[in-house]
């Protein structure tokens, strides 16, 4: 059996999504590290592109579950000078436990994952934020209940937190509507899956109409890490601010969330992100939480004793 990665939450089943986020709220409530983690754990962590949230909550998770985290900058690394990252995968099975890439290339995280012995998490692609979305519906459930069947609005750019978004509607059966500029809406062959996957996905270029009774209103930047059009797109999606006007179509008590960093005046106004129905520090912290029931997925008991079982590749030490 190969590690538990987890690279996407397309990738794994409802009933694994749903046990994270469930530890991930027993850990936050009870406060303590859930039983069976190998003590002095350490988990490595490559960013080839900034953080704040994700570098310091997986951090201060490792530590507060009693292992470690080194972080890495390729500009340090081999990795940096042309080693492969499949050879960094190799090297790096054989010191550390986890490990966790930022990058931009999905293809990358996967070359990683396929050639590592150990788990590997996507800190986030160009492709996904699955972490990011874990916190996000975490976030949902402690404000407004069980997610399945509410309904969702994405406005804006059709990223890789959207992605995200579309993978969890897939898997946590709520409703997403997705309101985006034609040049920025989300890629054809990723409705086709979630068509596939019986998800209820509307895609509309019309803000209103998205967050018309909706349960929570989500955005992201207009100009992801990587993006090299920024005033294109800056024009292309100025209508696509959640502000007063968009937050009053939505359902009484609705929630506004947004994974951070934001841009007061273009995605989304002050008035709504420091506002009564904002939930984006929440959302921030459970960041905390989620990577805690990530990690205890990717390391714990069960996951261990599912790699004892399996049969080592010769030549391996661990
Ligand atoms: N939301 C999020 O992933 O933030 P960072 O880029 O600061 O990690
Ligand atoms: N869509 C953003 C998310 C940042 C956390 C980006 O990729 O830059």
């Amino acid at each position: 059996m190969s590690p538990r990665h987890f690279l996407d939450i397309a990738a794994l089943d409802r009933k694994t999504l749903r046990g994270i986020i469930e530890t991930s709220a027993k850990i936050k409530r009870k406060g303590q590290a859930p039983k069976g983690l190998k003590q002095g754990a350490v988990l490595a962590m490559i960013f080839e592109k900034p953080s704040t949230r994700t570098r310091v909550s997986f951090e201060v998770a490792m530590h507060q579950l009693g292992g470690k985290s080194i972080v890495l900058a390729p500009e340090d690394m081999q990795l940096g000078r042309g080693e492969t990252v499949a050879d960094t995968a190799r090297v790096l099975s054989r010191y550390v436990d986890a490990i966790m890439l930022r990058t931009g290339p999905h293809e990358t995280l996967l070359e990683l994952a396929a050639n590592a012995q150990v788990p590997v998490i996507n800190g986030l692609t160009c492709r996904s934020h699955p972490c990011q979305v874990m916190a996000d519906v975490m976030t949902f459930e402690e404000r407004k209940g069980p997610i399945k069947g509410r309904t969702i609005a994405w406005i804006g750019d059709a990223n890789n937190v959207a992605t995200s978004w579309v993978h969890a509607a897939a898997r946590f059966g709520c409703k997403l509507r997705i309101a985006s500029p034609n040049a920025f809406s989300p890629a054809p062959e990723l409705l086709a899956w979630a068509k596939g996957e019986g998800a209820k996905i509307e895609v509309s270029n019309d803000p209103l109409e998205a967050a018309y009774e909706a349960d929570c209103v989500v955005t992201d930047v207009w100009v992801s890490m990587g993006d090299n059009d920024e005033k294109k797109r800056k024009q292309i999606l100025r209508p696509f601010q959640v502000n007063r006007a968009v937050m009053a179509q939505a359902a009484k008590g609705a929630i506004f969330m947004h994974c951070l960093p934001a841009h007061r005046g273009d995605e989304v106004t002050a008035e709504v992100i420091d506002g009564p129905q904002s939930a984006v520090w929440d959302e921030a912290e459970n960041r905390l939480h989620v990577q805690k029931g990530i990690l205890a997925w990717c390391l714990g008991k069960e996951a261990r004793a599912s790699k004892a079982r399996s049969p080592k590749p010769r030549g391996t030490r661990r």
